[in-house]
């Protein structure tokens, strides 16, 4: 997904800082922006890591003069049944799918407020709305990235600074890939998803882009569902 929001952003003329621990996935997507005409940098950036933030955030500052969007898109999924858990494991999903957007917020809405405003768009899921079977720690964090950006929407909006949240459905990408590829369980997450066909990233890349952009100048603290109808049931 965060590729697909990277190629779109690029394709509309944004100057994209890419980030991932893949560091040559990284440098793939900066290359197809470059080849396309677009301008982007990548780092090798742990999410959880303040040190990391502070690096990436002021080198982007260095070399594109500002910083008015931030899409928080890195995360895991945890689907360890309720009573195997352990502190640790619980503790890794909260600290990838939420303490990074923490520490994201904290270190780009300073350059936001200073560049007059901005948009922040926090990639929460389905889960973030709904409960689900076997997924405890995943609903828990999604459910915090739903509200952290509320708070943070109230907060900054006298900054002109708005935040809302993108709840993808069930969508194709690596996280997805080996669950999607049985048949079985590829019905399973078609029969519950409205629409005849799971999600693609470019599907959840056109919303965010939305988000984003000044189209949506009075549209904060809100949620968005990008899932085939799913919530809708
Ligand atoms: N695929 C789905 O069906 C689905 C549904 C709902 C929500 N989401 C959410 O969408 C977002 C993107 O998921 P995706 O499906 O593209 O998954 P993905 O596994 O393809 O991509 C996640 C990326 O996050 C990176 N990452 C993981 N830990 C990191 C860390 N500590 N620091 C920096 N980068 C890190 C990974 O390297 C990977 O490139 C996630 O937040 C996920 O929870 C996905």
């Amino acid at each position: 997904m965060g590729r697909a929001d990277a190629l779109l952003f690029a394709k509309e003329g944004a100057k994209v800082a890419i980030t991932d621990l893949q560091e040559d996935k990284i440098k793939d997507v900066a290359k197809e922006i470059e080849a396309a005409g677009g301008e982007a940098i990548g780092f090798k950036h742990n999410v959880t890591s303040e040190e990391d933030w502070i690096r990436v955030v002021k080198e982007t500052v260095e070399k594109f003069g500002k910083i008015d969007i931030l899409v928080n898109n890195a995360g895991i999924s945890n689907a360890t049944p309720f009573m195997d858990l352990t502190v640790e494991n619980w503790e890794k999903t909260m600290s990838i799918n939420v303490t990074s957007i923490f520490l994201g917020q904290k270190y780009v809405i300073p350059h936001m407020i200073e560049a007059g405003g901005g948009s922040i768009v926090n990639i929460s899921s389905i889960a973030g709305l709904t409960g689900g079977s076997g997924t405890g720690p995943y609903t828990a964090s999604k459910g915090a990235v739903r509200m952290l950006t509320k708070a943070t929407a109230v907060d900054f909006a006298r900054h002109n600074i708005r935040a809302n949240s993108v709840h993808p459905g069930f969508i194709e990408t690596p996280m997805t890939v080996d669950m999607f590829k049985d048949e079985k369980m590829h019905q399973w997450f078609q029969s519950q998803t409205p629409l005849p066909r799971l999600g693609k990233a470019e599907d959840i890349a056109k919303g965010v882009l939305f988000l984003a952009s000044d189209e949506s100048s009075y549209i904060t603290g809100v949620e968005l569902p990008i899932d085939g109808g799913y919530y809708a049931k």
